[in-house]
């Protein structure tokens, strides 16, 4: 259970209450001046995308009927940005694709919290409940929300709140003394009593749109900030005699909101936390959760192993008993069952196929397809070719817009050279050829099968199958030679 009721507080309906139309609202105009950065804050990257996209895929896997953001300071950048994202963390399973129904709101001016709701709220019908969510706090569960909206449902006003070691910045929940929530008070605004109070309002909550409507109107910027407060729309409520339900967070990382780059960092660290929690309980092996980064989409086979500085991109692949080693960065790929990467490997946009040995130091660019059982080496880079089954290539080589085939031996230092300039032009080597070391293979150029290149070749014609192929002027030694020697220094 990721939340629970404060029972004391709140009454339990004994019968599920017939669900309203769900809107979401987003709030996430503001500058976020403690950032002190150019980037707008719901801009600012956390598991590598922009916060609000955390946020917008929380509220799409509510499937609401729509989902407003309210956006200014930063403009059409905050929404450009999340188009972009959408294709960066779409996948075909585990992703939610962006939700169609995403309704942008310009706030023009930043006057607070309230005045943003206002805007969403025109375009809210009046029968919804409304759930607010604010840009900055993208460590949510579905769950909690669920959990917030059913405490509401259908006509109630239900407040997320939280019970936190350090509530600087947050509002305090202010109770009467036999419980019942009275206030949020905005630090600014607090006695230095109610800021030793630790319960904070989270800010997400859930109201019917026709009461928030009713008491965003009733706001005024009476306060430290001058802003319109939505937080002050609870203490309204209440004094209307409305009830307004809590539901404590257990999780405080959860709720965190993130407002300057401290924060930022905690919430990586969360995150980080979680994506190694949640592939452990599918039974990877992570050496040290501390040091491991799981960005996107990643699936996994059983027996997998991650070692320690490895980076998961997804969406990424890695069938049944995958070995990481350390400081591997795999990025949209997939890996076969049974095979090894050695420390250090940079897979980028590759496929790779079952028993493969990988590294260390390889680095399988865009393109690169690799067949089951075949061997890359220290130092050897792959890019937009496909390597036959059991193919070795060990040491120092290049080998790019190549179709090699399968039960080949690419010699140590080998080199396709693809490029003229203009053009990259393809290299094919047919099954069982050896490529001597040290060849250079100019393109477009094919070696035969079950040719051999002697060591040394450069080779720019193609090379018949079954035949040895050298390419290299013959050695010479000069019997008769000598090394000139100085002439003596003969003193005057
Ligand atoms: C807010 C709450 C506080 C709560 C905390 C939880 C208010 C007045 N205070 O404080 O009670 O404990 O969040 O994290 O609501 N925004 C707009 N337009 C504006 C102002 C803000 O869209 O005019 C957006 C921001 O982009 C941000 C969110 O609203 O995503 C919250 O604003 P922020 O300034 O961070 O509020 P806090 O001071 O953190
Ligand atoms: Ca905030």
């Amino acid at each position: 259970m990721t939340a629970r009721k404060s029972t004391a507080r709140t009454r339990t309906d004994p019968k599920p209450a017939p669900s309203a139309p769900l809107s979401v609202a987003v709030l996430a105009a503001g500058q976020g001046k403690r950032m002190h950065s150019e980037l707008p804050k719901v801009l600012q990257p956390l598991a590598g995308v922009p916060l609000l996209w955390h946020v917008l895929e929380l509220a799409a896997s509510l499937s609401p009927e729509a989902i407003h953001v309210v956006y200014g300071y930063g403009g059409e950048r905050v929404r450009e940005a999340c188009a972009g994202v959408r294709e960066a963390c779409t996948d075909e399973n585990e992703r939610l694709s962006a939700p169609a129904t995403l309704q942008w709101v310009r706030q023009e001016q930043q006057l607070g919290t309230g005045h943003a709701l206002a805007q969403a709220l025109a375009h809210i019908p009046e029968q919804h409940q409304v759930l607010v969510l604010y840009g900055d706090v993208p460590l949510l569960r579905t769950e909690t929300l669920r959990a917030l909206i059913a405490l509401a449902a259908p006509q109630g006003i239900a407040l997320l709140t939280a019970t936190v070691a350090d509530p600087t910045g947050y509002g305090r929940i202010v109770r009467e003394r036999r419980g019942p929530l009275r206030r949020i008070v905005e630090q600014a605004d607090a006695s230095a009593g109610e800021r030793r109070l630790r319960e904070i309002s989270t800010g997400v909550m859930v109201a019917p749109a026709r009461q928030l409507r009713r008491y965003l109107a009733q706001l005024a910027p009476r306060n430290a900030q001058r802003e319109y407060y939505l937080t002050d729309v609870v203490g309204l409520a209440r004094r209307a005699g409305l009830r307004v339900q809590t539901l404590a967070a257990d999780d405080t990382a959860e709720v965190l909101g993130i407002n300057d780059k401290q924060q930022l960092a905690a919430a990586e660290a969360e995150y980080r936390r979680r994506r190694a929690r949640e592939l452990m309980q599918r039974g990877v092996t992570i050496t040290d959760p501390a040091r491991i980064d799981i960005y996107g989409a990643v699936s996994v086979g059983r027996d997998v192993l991650l070692d320690v500085n490895v980076a998961l991109q997804g969406p990424v692949r890695l069938g049944d008993g995958v070995q990481v080693g350390r400081n591997c960065i795999i990025k949209n790929s997939s890996i076969g069952a049974g095979t090894l990467l050695y420390a250090n490997c940079v897979v980028n946009d590759a496929d790779i196929g079952a028993d493969c040995r990988i590294g260390p130091f390889a680095h399988l660019r865009p393109g690169a397809r690799v067949a089951a059982t075949a061997h890359l080496g220290n130092f050897v880079e792959i890019k937009n070719s496909a390597i036959g089954a059991g193919s070795k290539v060990n040491h120092l080589s290049y080998v790019g817009d190549s179709d090699v085939g399968s039960g080949v031996n690419i010699g140590a230092g080998t080199i396709t050279c693809n490029y003229d300039g203009v053009t990259k032009w393809r290299t094919r080597i047919g099954d069982g050829a050896f490529i001597g070391s040290g060849s250079m293979l100019v393109a477009p150029v094919s070696i035969g099968a079950g040719a051999t290149i002697g060591a040394g070749s450069t080779i720019t014609s193609d090379a018949p199958a079954d035949k040895l192929t050298l390419a290299r002027s013959r050695q010479l030694t000069i019997e008769q030679w000598e090394r000139p020697r100085r002439a003596k220094a003969v003193k005057a």
